[in-house]
């Protein structure tokens, strides 16, 4: 079987990288210093005479000693011990490699007060900048793929019920979201599947050529009979502030068979998206009764302060 794909996995072994990278280096240096405090080990002998603009610089940094376990406790072992956690393919270890990268560019902060502009300073702040968005991406990765749905979860949906949520779905969010709101009115459930490509990277990009355009995407031919209902329900993504393609084409196909109708659009933004609910209304022929704008990020939903309660709505 062909292992699928995993964008978590790719950030997971760069964020890898950097935590050794840093942990080893500051390991490395830490010992140095521990083992000759003067910094002849590293040639930074010289160095000592610019911590003294920094507080206790009478008792801590007249000797490496100080700066040696700061290093092995800042960024030495936390970054070994986050690598551990990468491998071990904890969320944790994202969380913890992220925060190392910002660590970093604040321990880099530091020598930029205390050092004259040096190359090296400016090209470890950059490691530092590239291991936190390493690890942001690896979270936000991680939460997408690990975003479980389990159809036995929703045990209220009844495919015999008079009314129907219809939904597309790239992610998963508006599936959840139609789910529960099926779940909640004991009301059937019905997916909108593309016949175009809409998965992963890639299908990302041309979903967004579809939305940027405006176009209709073509969708697999309608398993059910929409007339047969009593109240339709649609949930669907925004794509590039307006209707997602693949809803655009079934809207215009439900075009007269819908007695009754509510909107459900899922987003990242703060709008409501009421021109893109106008828009429905217009492809299907049929005015809305209700329409909710539900906020979703990674994994949690949040609903737009205009709109009612999902639940207080259908009937
Ligand atoms: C091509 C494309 C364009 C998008 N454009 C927007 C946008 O303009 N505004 C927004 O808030 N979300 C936008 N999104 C994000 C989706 O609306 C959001 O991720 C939604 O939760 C996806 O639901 P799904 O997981 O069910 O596919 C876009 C997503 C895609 C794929």
């Amino acid at each position: 079987m062909q292992k699928e794909h995993s964008r978590y996995n790719v950030a997971r072994i760069i964020l890898i990288f950097w935590c050794l990278f840093i942990g080893v280096g500051a390991l490395g240096g830490s010992v140095c210093m521990l083992l000759k405090p003067d910094g002849s080990l590293m040639g930074m002998q010289e160095l000592l005479p610019y911590f003294q603009v920094l507080p206790f610089s009478e008792t801590l940094f007249q000797d490496f000693v100080f700066s040696g376990f700061s290093l092995l406790l800042v960024n030495g072992i936390p970054n070994l011990i986050a690598a551990v956690l990468l491998f071990q393919k904890r969320k944790s270890g994202a969380v913890m490699g992220g925060i190392l990268g910002l660590t970093l560019m604040a321990w880099i902060c530091i020598q930029f007060v205390i050092f004259p502009n040096n190359i090296m300073d400016n090209l470890y702040f950059t490691f530092g900048i590239l291991q936190a968005l390493t690890g942001l991406a690896a979270l936000i990765f991680y939460k997408q793929e690990h975003f479980i749905f389990e159809r036995g979860d929703y045990p209220n949906v009844d495919n015999t019920s008079d009314t129907l949520v219809v939904y597309f779905s790239r992610m998963g969010y508006t599936r959840k979201i139609a789910y529960e709101t099926a779940n909640r009115l004991n009301a059937a459930v019905y997916e909108i599947k593309s016949t175009e490509t809409t998965q992963g990277t890639l299908g990302f990009w041309w979903c967004g050529r579809y939305g940027m355009h405006g176009w209709d995407m073509p969708i697999e031919a309608l398993q059910v009979d929409l007339t047969a209902y009593r109240k339709v329900i649609i949930c669907s993504p925004i794509w590039v502030f307006g209707l997602a393609a693949p809803m655009r084409s079934f809207c215009r196909m439900a075009k007269g068979k819908l007695q009754r109708v509510d909107y459900i659009l899922i987003h990242h933004m703060g709008a409501s998206f009421t021109k893109v609910a106008d828009e429905m209304d217009s492809l299907l022929g049929l005015k809305r009764e209700h329409f909710y704008s539900i906020r979703c990020h990674v994994g949690s939903f949040r609903e737009n302060k205009q709109s009612a309660t999902i639940s207080s709505s259908v009937n």
